[in-house]
Order: structure tokens, then sequence, then C-alpha cells
């Protein structure tokens, strides 16, 4: 079974914090947690503006904290889920040997949603597209478990 499900994107303070917030809330029995592959923002809250997104659509990311994803979470959780593909090949790249987690790009959850990624609000600024396309993400995600 898929109970133990780990977003992860670069900084773990804007895409995976607020798909951790997402699924959670429509999901509270899954295990569900996030991470980044950089290390710059280790013990950080989410980003204000990706906070505040999500807080008017009633996701509260205020108690969540970045870390940094590391080759123990390949055992630690069922499925691995990427926000784009340098996130998906950095993660491929720390796999321990003979271990076969799957590891996905998010957005295939979203096949009509026009992204394989979530783009970076971090840099596009675009907060609620990227609440957009997890949110639809999140959705198909549920339907498939
Ligand atoms: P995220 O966005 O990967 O969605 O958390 C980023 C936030 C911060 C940085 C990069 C991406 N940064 O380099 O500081």
């Amino acid at each position: 079974m898929t109970t133990r499900i780990l977003f992860v994107c670069l900084g773990n303070i804007c895409r995976s914090p607020a798909a951790e917030g997402v699924l959670r809330h429509h999901a509270p029995t899954l295990e569900i947690d996030s991470a980044g592959t950089g290390r710059w923002h280790v013990g950080d809250p989410p980003y204000g503006p990706m906070q505040a997104a999500a807080r008017a659509r009633g996701y509260d990311l205020s108690d969540l904290r970045a870390r940094q994803f590391k080759p123990g979470d390949f055992d630690a959780f069922d499925l691995i889920l990427a926000m784009d593909t340098d996130n998906l090949h950095q993660i491929e790249a720390m796999r321990p040997s003979g271990n076969a987690t799957p590891v996905e790009l998010f957005m295939r959850y979203a096949p009509g949603a026009g992204f394989d990624h979530v783009p970076d609000p971090y840099y596009t600024g675009d907060f609620d597209g990227a609440l957009d396309l997890i949110e639809q993400a999140s959705s198909g995600l549920l339907a498939a478990l």
C-alpha cells in the first residue's frame, strides 16, 4: 500500500511544503512529508508569499520546517514525488543500490494540466498558479492510490 508519500522540490520552502499541506488536508491519514534537494533553507518555515497563498485556500503551512532530502528517504517512503525533472535527477542520483522505491514527477497525476512540472513560484512569483497545479495533481494522486 502507498501510505507514505514524500514531496521533493529544490528549496523545500515553496512547492513541496505546499503539496504536503494540500495533500494532508485532503488525506489526513496518509503519512506525508516534504524535503528539498538543496540545503540553503534547512530549518526555515515555508516562504511567506507561499504560506499566504495557501492560507487563502484553507491550507495552514506554518508548522512546516524545511529539511534536505537524504538517501534514507528511499526506505522511509513508499512514493517520492518530484516537482520538476531537475529534482527527479538529483533524487535518482542518491538512490541506494537495490532500492526500488518509485520516484515520479508529481504532475503525472494531472495529465490535463498542460505541465509536466510545477514551475517554481520562488522565481515566477505565481504562487496561485503553483497551487492550482498542486491541487489538480493531488486530486489525481488520491484517485490513483
Ligand atoms: P522551492 O522554491 O524549490 O519550490 O522551495 C525555491 C525556494 C528557494 C530557492 C530555490 C527554490 N533558493 O534557491 O533559495
